[in-house]
């Protein structure tokens, strides 16, 4: 690519500089373009606008790849676990056994939360959904560690700050869920691993031994280590552009909680259940929805389908359908929806309207089936994805911090009233 881009507007050309990333993708820099000719550039949804330079995940929606640090999604699946990976996300290399060990102890060292926090809690009545209280319980750690309110502290203060997040984050989303079932909490168990631990205060009761399974384990690791970076989209941009204005960590954390829960993101995973279950109570006609998803006069949309990026397949998606079919058949559920998932996306598949458009099972369409084999409440879907992508938000707010990257804040083109002069009540 040669090096200077160059836009023609009335007769006048402007020299634009070009850069090129590591896996050769290709960019225009257009950050001096309005200085230049008193233009800007408009993308709504930025569906065509790199906001940063970043090294921590790649991905290539046409050949469906996707990367963490370099290392391919399957790979780190397959043999990894979720803390293993989060290191990578955050520090950028995979940890050596005895960093591993290190970094793990220190999470499970701060995953007790202060004693008021129950208070809190409790006031949060039974109807809430668990995602709201995650998020205000996020944003409640800047009370109680004033420390974290300032990103410029030194780099151990900011590593501490968050260490407690990662380590905090499975006590909060179980505790959410306590909440709604009006079941006692569980504090965290210390001998157990990050998911094993998480499984017991979600599932674990005073008066009862708990004892995760090591499939369910699996499982979760599995499911976490799949939803833990996804390079800019809607919760990590939201993260990024709130921690560029300063604003803390866990004040930037809890923004991407709340931009991850609409049905459009990660909220889809609730949202694919509904839909299965809303099919099969209507008789399993798969075919009357597609003609509903197809008909541009009906909104609904089949959840769990398309995909900003990808536009061949979603790659987390083929392992998550291989994990449903081997955790349903090791646990021995039978679940009908998976048989209405798996026909519906046989159909869509074939389907022209869906072919053209390229649009592909996500990473959100077999999920929902899994969580809920392993029993996994379907308000709780979205908190999973938050408990996953936690990681990657960290590993994105921290480079944008180190880079120094200026405060985000786009501008508009403005379509309304031109100047007029107030006119006073009484004489409209
Ligand atoms: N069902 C039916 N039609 C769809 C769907 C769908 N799930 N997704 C996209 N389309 C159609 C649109 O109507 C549009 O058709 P048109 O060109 O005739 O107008 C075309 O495909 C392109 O869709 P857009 O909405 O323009 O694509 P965009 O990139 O803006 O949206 C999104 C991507 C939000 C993911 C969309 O595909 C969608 O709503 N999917 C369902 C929700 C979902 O599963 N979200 C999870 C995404 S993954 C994640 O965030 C973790």
């Amino acid at each position: 690519m040669s090096e200077k881009a160059e836009i023609k507007i009335d007769g006048k050309t402007y020299e634009l500089p070009t850069l090129v990333g590591s896996e050769n993708e290709k960019a225009i820099d257009i950050s001096s373009f309005r200085a230049q000719s008193g233009v800007i550039t408009i993308d709504p949804g930025f569906k065509n606008t790199g906001s940063t330079k970043s090294a921590i995940t790649f991905l290539d929606g046409e050949k469906g790849i996707l990367r963490y640090r370099g290392y391919p999604i399957d790979q780190l699946a397959e043999n990894s676990t979720f803390l293993e990976v989060a290191y990578l996300l955050i520090y950028g290399n995979l940890p050596s056994a005895e960093k591993l060990a290190g970094f793990e102890k220190d999470i499970t060292n701060h995953t007790l939360v202060h004693e008021d926090i129950k208070k809190l809690l409790d006031g949060f009545p039974y109807t809430s959904h668990p995602m709201g209280v995650l998020s205000s319980l996020v944003t409640s750690l800047t009370a109680f560690y004033p420390m974290s309110l300032d990103p410029n502290r030194s780099a151990g203060e900011v590593n501490l700050s968050i260490i407690r997040i990662l380590a905090k984050m499975p006590t909060f989303a179980a505790w959410a869920y306590k909440n709604q079932l009006g079941q006692p909490i569980l504090y965290p168990d210390n001998k157990l691993d990050y998911c094993g631990n998480f499984l017991k205060m979600m599932f674990g009761l005073p008066t009862e031994d708990y004892h995760p399974e090591p499939i369910v384990v699996d499982a979760l690791n599995k499911l976490l280590i799949l939803h833990a970076d996804h390079e800019q989209n809607c919760s990590t941009s939201t993260v990024r552009i709130v921690g560029s204005s300063q604003a803390s960590l866990y004040a930037s954390l809890s923004a991407g909680i709340n931009a991850l829960w609409g049905p459009l993101h990660g909220g889809a995973n609730q949202a694919v259940i509904e839909m299965l279950e809303g099919i099969k109570q209507d008789g399993g006609d798969t075919k009357k929805w597609m003609a509903k998803a197809k008909d541009k006069d009906d909104p609904f949309r089949l959840m769990g389908f398309g995909h900003r990026v990808y536009k061949n397949f979603d790659p987390r998606a083929k392992i998550i359908k291989k994990a449903a079919d081997e955790v349903l058949g090791k646990l021995g559920i039978q679940d009908p929806v998976l048989d209405i998932a798996k026909g519906l996306e046989e159909e869509a598949l074939n389907d022209p309207y869906f072919v053209e458009r390229k649009l592909y099972p996500n990473v959100d369409f077999y999920s929902g089936i899994i969580y809920r084999a392993l029993g996994i409440p379907t308000e709780m879907f979205t908190v999973m994805f938050a408990l996953g992508r936690l990681p990657g938000w960290i590993a994105q707010w921290k480079e944008m911090r180190e880079n120094k990257e200026p405060i985000g804040r786009p501008r508009q083109v403005y379509v309304g009233e031109t100047a007029r002069d107030y006119v006073p009540v009484n004489k409209r």
